[in-house]
């Protein structure tokens, strides 16, 4: 039932909040990750991995890929992110304690299910899943599920499904971080307190629908849309340009910000709208500078960043200004206003947004 809601997928992106309480829920104790909540053995495992290999499909392969900036900051352990389609049909050398972790809202979508099947006869220490759906066959067939509670997703476009698997990823980050010696208390108890404040900031950028709702006006004639970021927000930028690709059927492209001059530069002019990922962090410089490389070919530029980030509107130049974060759960946060866009932009051009033409939920055949 859609309640007060048009769409499944407006209301599963207003679900958010209460999609990541459930999910932390039972899962932090005494300001630390209750790493018993995982699974019973998690402990066992975790302390011994060496190295993580994620494999999943589309939304689930860009929470992947956001997960795997955390894995070397947080956790300290190396990670390599693939396509499941890819994995599943080429060589590959299995590294010493790796521990393969599949991503899936469904846990049924094929390739993401013969991935795991072929990593289990390939010497893999353990295959965990980090799934949605507590019936599947991911979650029958690995060695540990850790379950990402956001409740039933409807919506083709995949929203709080995404959320919640970066939620369990910073818990699994700092379960793995505490049990290798690579995190300490403090850090350990400013993650999660981190994430205990993300529901009430996520309310906060939706209360931006309004004004982002104002901003889809300028892409609905557009063809095409280019997103940036750099670090964590390149995975966002990612997701976004997927999620507006699928619902509204402008072709969109993401790049690392860094990437601009080798190639994608080209193709700014007055009709490219370009949507930059600027939070205030340590990157901020560099993003800024890749701002003014589109900014001096005329291109049109739509920056979500906070208020410490410094942007003002001007020509050309639209800001989404939003509440100052804390940097380990801002990617999680951005999601959330760059969904809204695609879904703001799918109503003008009145296209079905719960059902897009030629997609199915779960891609349960490859
Ligand atoms: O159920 P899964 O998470 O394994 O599904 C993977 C993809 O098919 C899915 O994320 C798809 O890309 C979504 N429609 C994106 O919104």
């Amino acid at each position: 039932d859609k309640g007060q809601y048009r769409h499944y997928m407006q209301k599963e992106i207003f679900e958010q909040p209460v999609a990541i309480m459930n999910t932390l829920d039972g899962r932090i104790k005494d300001g630390r990750v209750n790493i018993d909540a995982i699974a019973p053995n998690a402990a066992e495992i975790l302390s011994k991995v060496e190295h993580v290999q994620i494999v999943a499909c589309g939304t689930s392969y860009n929470a992947g890929m956001v997960a795997r900036y955390w894995f070397e900051a947080i956790a300290g352990v190396s990670c390599d992110v693939e396509i499941a389609s890819e994995f599943r049909y080429r060589k590959f050398v299995t590294r010493p304690n790796s521990l393969l972790i599949t991503l899936s809202q469904s846990g049924e979508t094929a390739d993401t299910l013969a991935a795991l099947r072929l990593a289990k006869e390939s010497g893999y220490m353990s295959a965990m899943t980090i799934c949605n759906v507590a019936s599947s066959s991911l979650v029958r067939e690995s060695d540990f599920a850790f379950m990402t509670r956001a409740g039933v997703e409807i919506g083709v476009a995949s929203t709080k499904a995404f959320t919640t698997q970066l939620t369990c990823m910073l818990l699994l980050n700092a379960a793995i971080g505490r049990l290798k010696g690579n995190l300490t208390d403090e850090q350990e108890h400013h993650i999660i307190q981190s994430l205990q404040r993300l529901p009430a900031q996520i309310e906060s950028a939706l209360v931006f629908d309004k004004q982002i709702e104002k901003l889809s006006e300028d892409f609905a004639e557009k063809h095409h849309t280019l997103f940036l970021g750099r670090g964590e927000y390149y995975p966002i930028a990612m997701e976004s340009a997927l999620k507006l690709k699928e619902i509204s059927y402008i072709h969109a492209e993401a790049y690392a910000a860094g990437e601009l001059k080798h190639g994608p530069l080209a193709l700014i002019d007055s009709e490219m709208p370009v949507v930059v990922v600027a939070p205030e962090n340590d990157l901020l410089e560099k993003v800024k500078s890749n701002i003014e490389e589109v900014r001096a070919r005329g291109g049109q530029l739509y920056v979500f960043a906070d208020s410490d980030a410094g942007f003002t509107d001007a020509d050309n130049f639209k800001t989404i200004v939003l509440p100052k974060v804390d940097e380990v759960t801002a990617p999680i946060f951005y999601t959330v206003p760059l969904q809204l866009l695609s879904y703001h932009i799918a109503l003008i051009k009145g296209t079905d947004v719960d059902q897009p033409r030629n997609l199915a939920k779960a891609v349960t055949v490859e």
